[in-house]
């Protein structure tokens, strides 16, 4: 019997079906337009409570690919958590749309969501997640790397935030060695970590969290950081990149790494603080295939997902 699977964060799949949606996205990607799983066209509605480039195109261009339709709602123009209830509009999209995608603050709004939905229900980043992100960046590591079992992977900078939570739970779901510096008062919280260590203890994984940054790049295979303002903390912007300077992703940082170690930024990026001019822009850097996987990632997660949950029109769901 089919179960209803949603993605609202990194750990929501196992190892093996983390593999599965990874190896779907590489069949995806090697013939773009085969796999029509959306073909009707069924309708994907996006919300979005915060802008977005990547994640608005790599869904649209997605479900187009997949034949589908693509509802994209921007910020404020629909009644989705301030004039009708997060229940409410989860019954009601259920019954008009195959999947709801939805970017937002607290992640507790995805969980009433999915709780509420009879389709699938995905992260497009929250406050406390961004594991479509994630799908995506480890797809590319694969392509540069091969195998993500065993490699050494490294965060640096705000590691309390969504990016560094999701790069130490998918990084583990993989079985890799995940490594997050930041600043006292900028590492993750403790259930993550926990989280992160007992997924970690069932795949061959590791995590070690620290805030020296040095130690966490030497010989790494993979680092990584992303902004030090994310969305919704504009407000703290002075003080935050006064913390955040010993974190900045530098060609002499970087040459602590493994010599044939690939620079991950989920984007948008902020040349000159988080990240070197010369590192995002140099041999090392593979954010170009990074942004490009989140469009073969998010297709092969939208397939899986309907296929899974039973409610897959096309055998090319796969
Ligand atoms: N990386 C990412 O999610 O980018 P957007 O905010 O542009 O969607
Ligand atoms: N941490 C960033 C990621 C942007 C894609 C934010 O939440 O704004």
């Amino acid at each position: 019997m089919s179960t209803l699977r949603h993605f609202l964060a990194d750990t929501d799949i196992t190892r093996a079906e983390q593999t599965e949606i990874l190896d779907l996205a590489l069949a995806m990607k090697a013939d773009r337009f085969a796999h029509r799983p959306l073909a009707g066209p069924q309708t994907v509605a996006v919300f979005f409570d915060k802008t977005s480039t990547r994640t608005r195109v790599s869904f649209a261009a997605g479900i187009a690919d997949l034949g589908g339709n693509a509802l994209i709602v921007n910020p404020g123009e629909s009644q989705l958590g301030h004039k009708e209830s997060i229940s409410d509009s989860a019954k009601v999209l259920s019954r008009m749309v195959s999947t709801v995608v939805w970017r937002t603050y607290a992640q507790a709004g995805l969980e009433e969501m999915a709780a509420h939905s009879s389709v699938p229900v995905i992260n497009a980043l929250s406050d406390e997640y961004h594991p479509c992100q994630l799908l995506a960046d480890l797809l590319t590591v694969r392509e540069h790397k091969g195998d993500l079992a065993g490699l050494t992977m490294t965060y640096l900078g705000d590691a309390a935030n969504n990016m560094a939570a999701s790069y130490l739970l998918a990084g583990v779901t993989a079985g890799m060695h995940v490594r997050l510096a930041g600043p006292e008062g900028y590492l993750p919280n403790d259930d993550v970590v926990a989280a992160g260590r007992a997924r970690a203890a069932e795949t061959g994984g590791s995590v070690t969290v620290t805030t020296d940054a040095a130690a966490a790049v030497s010989g790494a295979d993979v680092v990584a950081t992303d902004t030090w303002i994310s969305m919704g903390q504009e407000d703290e912007k002075e003080e935050r990149l006064a913390l955040f300077g010993d974190y900045a992703l530098t060609s002499s940082l970087l040459a602590g790494a493994s010599d044939s170690a690939v620079v991950l930024h989920c984007l948008p990026a902020y040349r000159g603080f988080e990240i070197e001019a010369g590192v995002i822009d140099g041999p090392q850097s593979v954010v170009w295939d990074e942004a490009e996987n989140r469009l073969h990632a998010q297709k092969a997660l939208m397939a899986w997902l309907l296929a899974r949950s039973g409610l897959a029109t096309d055998e090319s769901a796969g």
